[in-house]
């Protein structure tokens, strides 16, 4: 395994300034932050511990979502014990977080590839400030079971992208899966073009593979379970490709975003 230089962690208690509920189970959080807001890179998270939870020494890793000058938000869903102990947290509480972590998307450079964007659920946090600090606007595909599945389109669409939505109910947006329409626009012409994928392993697959056979980069953010979320459980590692093989890489450290060209989605018997 390669052994990144460790960072400079930045462990800190911070205060809740609102904790609303967005759709169905999912909330917006913003913190007040101002040491770590200016640091934060696109598809960075933070690792939360929420101080209230009885087993609060293990934290919760949510994709950094916006950022001000002196805050960031998350956008989490409400899928377990410590999401729910958080969802029912009030400004002027407190959190301990470390922030930011992970290596995060590259930011495309004035006139290079055109984004598109792929993202099921939740995934859209990660996306987000990628879309903001992207010279070029481009597409996001943005999938879900049912429409409260559909987050922050309209946010999107306010930074001047385009924003494709599906939703396997039909509830809202063409009806089917994700990459539907992200096959249907490759097809329309690939060349000049880049994707960039966050949400569940079976879309980043589908997406790693659809890359692959047109030919295109793509970067992908892994969504591993995590427990140290700084490099030292080994409980996050993936299978990723060397110049010799292959071995074993830390999402939390040298991910969660990697090159689709890097990920071995199965290890080699
Ligand atoms: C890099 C990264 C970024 C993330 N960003 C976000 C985000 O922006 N918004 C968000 O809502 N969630 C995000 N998650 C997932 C989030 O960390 C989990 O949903 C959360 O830890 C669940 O905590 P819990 O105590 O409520 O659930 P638990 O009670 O621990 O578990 C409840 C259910 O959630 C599942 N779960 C736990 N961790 C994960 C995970 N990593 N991926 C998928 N399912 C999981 C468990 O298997 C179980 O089924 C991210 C995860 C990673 C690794
Ligand atoms: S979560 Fe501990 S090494 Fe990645």
């Amino acid at each position: 395994m390669t052994t990144a230089a460790a960072p400079a962690l930045r462990e800190q208690t911070v205060s809740i300034v609102a904790n609303d509920r967005d759709t169905d189970q999912y909330y917006r959080l913003e913190v007040r932050a101002p040491e770590i807001a200016p640091l934060v890179q696109p598809g960075q998270f933070a690792h939360v511990r929420i101080l209230p939870l009885k087993e609060a020494l293990l934290r919760r890793p949510f994709s950094i979502f916006q950022v001000t000058t002196d805050t960031f938000s998350i956008l989490y869903k409400n899928v377990g014990r410590g999401t729910d102990v958080l969802s029912r947290m009030r400004s002027g509480e407190e959190l301990s977080v470390i922030a930011p972590l992970g290596h995060g998307f590259t930011v495309p450079a004035p006139g290079a590839e055109v984004p598109l964007l792929v993202a099921g659920g939740y995934g859209m946090a990660a996306m987000y400030l990628l879309a903001q600090r992207s010279p070029q606007k481009g597409i996001v595909f943005v999938g879900g079971r049912r429409r409260v599945d559909i987050l922050c389109e309209k946010e999107f669409a306010a930074l001047g992208w385009e924003v494709r939505a599906t939703t396997e109910d039909g509830s809202h947006g063409e009806k089917g899966l994700v990459t539907h329409p992200l096959i249907a626009e490759l097809k329309r012409g690939a060349a000049g073009k880049k994707l960039f994928a966050c949400g569940p392993t079976p879309m980043l697959k589908a997406v790693a593979k659809l890359a692959a056979d047109f030919n295109l980069p793509a970067e992908l953010s892994m969504d591993e379970h995590m427990c140290c979320g700084t490099g030292v459980c080994l409980t996050c590692v993936i299978p990723i490709k060397t110049a010799d093989g292959w071995e074993y890489q830390r999402t939390c450290t040298e991910g969660p975003v990697f090159d689709r060209e890097q990920i071995l989605w199965e290890v080699p018997q």
